[in-house]
């Protein structure tokens, strides 16, 4: 018999949601690694409930105690037209090993399955737990990312792109070339996401874009700061020069703040330039897919926020 009841999250839900986002989070990293995720309110941590309403009303599963209702695990997902993807999973400390987390992915499991589409996932490679529940459940590590930071010093951003094309803040119309690179590169499909960011209605998301002489789109790359979310990405990058030149320019704009960014460990002549830009590792993550796979072509930058690559 299952312990938990499964329903789906409502805006009432939102603060207890918040909560368990930011409790559960920071207790496991405290535990583990001595420190905290969320350097912020609870409070805070109900923009993941924010955004991802607005972007995907309705697709937050949570469990329940039968006894009282408390919320003791949620999950947010991503329907999109080429995958569904799984966004943060966040179980109570208290509840912890009782397999809530493996009835929520079975429920995202079971929402992929009847669309036909495969399941992807961002997961820790520090944090065991959640991988072992997604390797047991049938998720295989695709591309590994490194967490890496840069130093908040605009001398050390400094780039001429000139010479390889021209870059500019995004605009909505940048939204159908950006969709098109990231399907013919990656194989899938966020114009939703891309819509959502380049309208910014909560006021935190910015994107650069990249062209060649002749208008052609050669790369793109978000950035979210919030108290709660500060990380470079989505981003989508035909060659390492191109990737240097958007991380720069997202950095820059950005600064005081040093925005996380996740990149890929396969790409080691972008690893190199930002080595030399003092770039540090905190942490590594993996990108998992439950059924077909489509290898990426170029230099793609997942994000947290929205979790849908
Ligand atoms: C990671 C987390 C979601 C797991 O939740 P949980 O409810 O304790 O997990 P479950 O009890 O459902 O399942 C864990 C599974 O992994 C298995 N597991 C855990 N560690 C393992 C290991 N080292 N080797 C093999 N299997 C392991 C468990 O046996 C269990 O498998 P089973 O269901 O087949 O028995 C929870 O610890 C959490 O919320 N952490 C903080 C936030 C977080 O890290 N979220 C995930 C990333 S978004």
């Amino acid at each position: 018999m299952t312990e938990f009841e499964i329903a789906r999250m409502s805006v009432a839900d939102f603060s207890e949601v918040g909560s368990l986002i930011h409790n559960s989070t920071n207790y496991w990293y405290k535990e583990h690694t001595g420190n905290a995720v969320f350097n912020c309110s609870p409070r805070e941590t109900e923009l993941f409930c924010t955004e991802y309403e607005a972007l995907d009303p309705g697709c937050c599963l949570v469990l329940r105690t039968p006894s009282d209702g408390t919320i003791v695990a949620s999950c947010f997902y991503h329907p999109r037209p080429t995958h569904i993807s799984l966004g943060i999973l966040n179980v109570h400390p208290d509840y912890f090993g009782r397999g809530a987390a493996r009835q929520l992915l079975n429920a995202v499991i079971e929402i992929g399955s009847q669309c036909g589409l495969p399941v992807r996932l961002v997961s820790s490679l520090m944090n065991l737990d959640s991988f072992s529940l997604y390797n047991r459940n049938g998720f295989i590590p695709r591309a590994v990312f490194q967490d890496m930071v840069l130093p908040a010093d605009a001398t050390r951003l400094q780039f001429d792109a000139s010479r390889i094309g021209d870059t500019r803040d995004a605009q909505l119309g940048d939204v159908e070339n950006m969709v098109r690179l990231e399907h013919e590169q990656c194989g899938i499909d966020r114009h939703a996401d891309f819509r959502h960011i380049l309208n910014n209605r909560a006021g935190i998301w910015h994107v650069s874009v990249m062209n060649d002489t002749r208008g052609r789109l050669l790369g793109f790359l978000a950035s979210c700061v919030h108290p709660a979310h500060c990380m470079l990405g989505p981003g989508c990058m035909l060659s390492d020069e191109v990737a240097e030149a958007l991380i720069c320019r997202e950095l820059r704009y950005r600064l005081p703040h040093q925005p996380l960014l996740l990149v890929p460990s396969a790409q080691q002549p972008l690893l190199a330039r930002l080595y030399a830009r003092g770039a540090t590792n905190l942490e590594l993550h993996t990108l998992q897919c439950r059924g077909e796979w489509i290898e990426p072509q170029c230099i793609v930058m997942p994000s947290f926020l929205p979790e849908s690559m």
